[in-house]
């Protein structure tokens, strides 16, 4: 019997969320400790491959017909990655255990986390090299099935690991940050990326010159944020991170919890805040001026009704 664990970071957006969907840069960070895992089992006992997804509390044989609700987006990911792939799955031996610290429907990335380690997972299984370039791909085909329109950010943040100014059509930029830290507030709603898109393309098409403009003046700070990252200059991010968070609620995608978190944060000493993700829920994501002043801050979002708090630094070139 052999044992792999295969894993996946989760992601914040820093600048550009929504925008993006519309060409502009957008900002991702990966949050390197807070990760996907999927444990693959290489046992000749096995005569019909199973997946357990742990979090879920369900487990599903994966060449049965109907499988489960609940685990059918990931029966479909490991039927899909072979075909799109290029390579065949062996019939029998295996089986796969997924297990997740990433809250789902939060904005952070925990589908396409999955989706990067169940591909890195069945690649490992067939013994076919994986590049950067077909992860990114073959997440982004996964990603697809989610959210019918995913603008590829997540699952490329996801895939290389690394900060990264995105552009759709555009090649890919990942960057060396300075060292920040960000600290993540988790309102505890969960929400749905596709029907908050949806809805904003909807008042796009509604008031599209008020909103180009919007994304125009988003997709610029995103381009000014990558200088600050590799400046490591604080408080101009922490401005620009304001900025962009007014700007997402002239599109109407925050809520009166984001908003709580938001305040919260910046009175106890963030350089800036902003909503992460599609907004209407989620998480909200702030810069703090050092390491005692993030787990400062965080203990302040615990205690004023976030569910959940991560700090997230980046990680530095020694
Ligand atoms: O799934 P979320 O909450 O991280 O949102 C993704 C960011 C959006 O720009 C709203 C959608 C997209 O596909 O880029």
């Amino acid at each position: 019997m052999k044992h792999y664990t295969l894993s996946a970071p989760a992601k914040f957006i820093l600048f550009g969320e929504h925008a993006v969907v519309f060409g502009h840069p957008a900002i991702a960070m990966p949050v390197l400790d807070l990760r996907a895992h999927v444990n693959l089992i290489i046992d000749d006992t096995i005569d019909d491959p199973f997946i357990d997804a742990h979090d879920l509390g369900c487990q599903a044989y994966i060449n049965r017909a109907d499988p489960p609700l609940a685990v059918r987006h990931m029966i479909e990911a490991i039927r899909l990655v072979p075909k799109l792939g290029g390579f065949l799955l062996p019939q029998k031996g295996w089986s796969l255990s997924i297990e997740s610290d990433i809250p789902i429907g939060r904005g952070l990335g925990s589908s396409a986390a999955i989706s990067v380690a169940l591909i890195k997972a069945m690649y490992t299984l067939s013994h076919t090299s994986l590049t950067t370039e077909i992860l990114i791909y073959l997440s982004y085909e996964l990603e697809k099935y989610h959210h019918g329109t995913p603008s590829g950010v997540d699952n490329t943040v996801i895939s290389i690991e690394k900060p990264v100014l995105y552009q759709r059509g555009k090649d890919i930029m990942p960057l060396d940050s300075e060292l920040f830290y960000f600290v993540i507030g988790d309102t505890g709603i969960s929400k749905s990326t596709a029907k908050i898109v949806a809805e904003v393309a909807e008042r796009f098409n509604l008031h599209t010159h008020e909103y180009s403009t919007i994304f125009q003046a988003i997709g610029n700070i995103s381009a000014t944020g990558y200088d600050c990252l590799k400046s490591g200059d604080h408080h101009r991010l922490g401005d620009l991170m304001n900025r962009n968070h007014l700007l997402l609620r002239q599109i109407g995608v925050s809520a009166d919890e984001l908003e709580h978190l938001i305040a919260v944060a910046l009175n106890h000493g963030a350089l800036g805040a902003k909503l992460c993700g599609a907004g209407k829920g989620g998480c909200m994501v702030c810069v703090a001026e050092d390491e005692s002043a993030a787990h400062r801050i965080s203990d302040a979002l615990l205690l004023n009704g976030a569910v959940n708090c991560y700090v997230s630094r980046t990680l530095v070139r020694s």
